[in-house]
């Protein structure tokens, strides 16, 4: 708190001195993010009780992002010398790891407000943590923290409320910061035993936004010609010059990835292909299971219908669909157990496991996949 104290000293003895004197604000502080709405079924119950400790991790921003595209080209593109010679590991985390420069603005400004000692920068050099109070938090970002209810499970999150402040010269350095904004990371609060059990029925406590459901449509047409309210597959397909023919099925493999207990629904699928794709009625996708993978009966089906069905659709019948189902009724799950399974270095390659994200097996039977899964591979 030393800077602050030194200001308002500052200012009295300038006001007393000058009342006339009109004091810039010293550190412009904007919000580094907001958000407008927040996302399906969740309501604010209360404040956040000034005394629950947050995990503080300060996203620290990357070097050579702006490099990516020309790297990607140069190992993927293939009239290129370096086509196929992908990077290791350690190549990918030393390109990008935050420069020391914007570690060092990042601690101080962090240390402005709490003992240096209380924060530590993780192995990969990735994140700044520090545990704070929400009382801390809500002062060295300019927001307020809420509990935050989900309808149908009465699970609690807790999260802020709009937006958060930084000062400018700390903002270029930092990506974003996490608990803020977002509803699928932790920390998750210990729940009512009545909410406990409903919860225990299928909570997904990482739920994010769900697509916009509109009215039912009276006439269904499979063409173009009512782009603007039916998004049909013919109309993606004009919309995005989008005319993918296989040419290699099978050395090829396209990857859709949903959450649990979200899952798909085999009977709409044929609904779905029966009116735009006959040729595919009976087809599915090929399941892949992480950390569960179940299809309870219970969950919303809009996204899982909606991305399974478009993608099969497109790709068309000579193209196997993998479908990686990730999670269980009992956990949520988030993208980094996706992250996680299609790549076991990103958990453990200078950062190791966190119980950040929902950790698998849980006391169900849902089982953490022992092995790496094949991530899908790019169609050519
Ligand atoms: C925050 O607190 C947790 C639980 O006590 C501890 O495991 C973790 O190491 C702490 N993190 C930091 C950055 O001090
Ligand atoms: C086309 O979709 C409608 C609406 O879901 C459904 O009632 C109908 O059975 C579908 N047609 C076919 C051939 O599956």
């Amino acid at each position: 708190m030393f800077p602050l104290t030194r200001l308002l000293v500052l200012y009295s003895t300038l006001l007393a001195a000058a009342p006339y004197v009109v004091v810039a604000s010293p550190v412009s502080k904007a919000y580094h993010e907001f958000r407008r709405f927040v996302p399906t079924g969740w309501t604010p119950v209360r404040r956040a009780e000034p005394d629950i400790v947050l995990p503080l991790r300060v996203g620290l921003a990357q070097s050579n992002l702006h490099n990516i595209e020309t790297y990607l080209l140069d190992v993927s593109h293939p009239d290129s010398p370096n086509y196929g010679n992908h990077w290791t590991a350690s190549r990918v985390a030393e390109t990008f790891r935050p420069s020391d420069e914007t570690v060092d603005i990042v601690r101080s400004w962090l240390a402005d407000s709490v003992d240096p000692q209380r924060i530590s920068l993780s192995r990969g050099g990735g994140w700044l943590e520090v545990n704070m109070t929400v009382d801390e938090v809500e002062r060295l970002l300019g927001t307020e923290y809420y509990v935050y209810e989900h309808g149908d499970s009465g699970a609690e999150h807790v999260a802020c409320q709009g937006g958060y402040e930084l000062p400018g010269h700390v903002s270029n350095h930092v990506d974003f910061i996490t608990p803020t904004l977002q509803f699928d990371v932790g920390p998750r609060l210990k729940r009512s035993s009545k909410v406990r059990r409903r919860a225990s029925m299928g909570s997904k406590t990482g739920s994010k936004s769900s697509p916009l459901i509109g009215k039912p449509v009276q006439n269904v047409q499979s063409g173009t010609l009512n782009c603007n309210e039916q998004l049909t597959l013919a109309c993606l397909r004009i919309l995005y010059d989008f005319n993918y023919v296989p040419l290699a099925a099978n050395k090829n493999t396209v990857g859709v990835v949903e959450y649990s207990p979200d899952h798909y629904i085999a009977s709409d699928m044929d609904l779905f292909f029966g009116n735009f794709s006959k040729s595919q009625v009976g087809e599915r996708p090929t399941v892949v299971a992480i950390d569960g993978g179940v299809f309870p009966e219970y969950g919303d089906s809009y996204e899982s219908n909606l991305d399974t069905q478009y993608m099969m659709g497109l790709v068309g019948p000579k193209q196997k669909v993998q479908l990686f189902q990730v999670g269980d009724a009992v956990e949520g799950v988030t993208f980094n157990n996706f992250l996680d399974a299609i790549d076991g270095s990103y958990c453990t390659f200078e950062g190791g496991d966190s119980d950040t994200d929902a950790v698998f097996p849980d006391h169900t039977a849902a089982i953490r996949v022992q092995r790496t899964v094949e991530p899908p591979r790019q169609p050519s």
